[in-house]
């Protein structure tokens, strides 16, 4: 099965390639998700007014997807128009595509999962940290994933905010067990425990696997699984 986030149980690690060497980007996805054993790959899209930073389009997970047919494409949209991107990433070989409640919520965040699931995808709806979880519990039904900010995003290498936890702590009762629960930035050796703790199943990480040595990311995905 290509997209691992519809396989049920165990601990997801999901590098973002936003820490990766961009010049070498295939070489670094096939390391990672080869020797390294990561699960799936993280793709960061910012637009530079839902965030301050620019990053990566349709036309970079075009190419992933054509260079690992295997991976799972797991789209992180950081845009102020996330509607608009969905199709686009689903022709580019998207196996999941995430958007902000901050922009769409309600029936209309509802309607864009149903959307993203007509064009053969998963459905994830994210949550920056100033926001308050009540409006994704409104809607959790519809979506095949939570994703929890635990940094306000924008750039990799920031420091993990502790008070999301509870967060998750709110959200991991009210899942299925076909849903997921993700958590996006600051996650390191260090942070990782009390994550798990916290119900988190699918953690994402750019520096703490990208940032390190090749020979040193294995060790870093075993342990953000929570192994050893
Ligand atoms: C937020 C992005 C994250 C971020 C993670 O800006 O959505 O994926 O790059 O970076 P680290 O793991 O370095 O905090
Ligand atoms: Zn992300």
């Amino acid at each position: 099965m290509r997209s691992v986030l519809r396989r049920r149980g165990g601990v997801l690690v999901a590098p973002s390639i936003l820490s990766a060497d961009f010049a070498a980007m295939g070489e670094e996805c096939r390391h990672v998700l080869g020797e390294a054993g990561a699960d799936l790959l993280h793709l960061d899209v910012m637009d530079g007014h839902f965030v301050p930073n620019l990053t990566m389009g349709p036309d970079l997970c075009r190419c992933l997807r054509r260079a690992l047919p295997e991976a799972c494409l797991d789209v992180h949209l950081m845009v102020e128009d996330p509607g608009a991107f969905v199709e686009p990433f689903a022709k580019a070989g998207a196996d999941h595509v995430t958007f902000h409640i901050e922009r769409v919520a309600g029936r209309e965040a509802a309607a864009l999962a149903g959307r993203v699931r007509g064009l053969g995808m998963t459905a994830g709806i994210a949550v920056n940290p100033p926001t308050p979880i009540e409006p994704v519990l409104e809607v959790v039904g519809e979506f095949d994933m939570v994703l929890v900010m635990s940094v306000n995003p924008g750039f990799s290498g920031q420091a993990f905010i502790p008070g999301v936890l509870e967060k998750c702590r709110r959200v991991r009762p009210m899942l299925r067990p076909d849903q997921r629960l993700e958590i996006d930035g600051g996650v390191n050796p260090s942070t990782v425990d009390g994550v798990l703790a916290s119900g988190v199943d699918v953690v994402v990480a750019a520096s703490a696997v990208f940032g390190v040595g090749r020979g040193e990311r294995a060790g870093a995905v075993r342990r953000l699984r929570g192994e050893q």
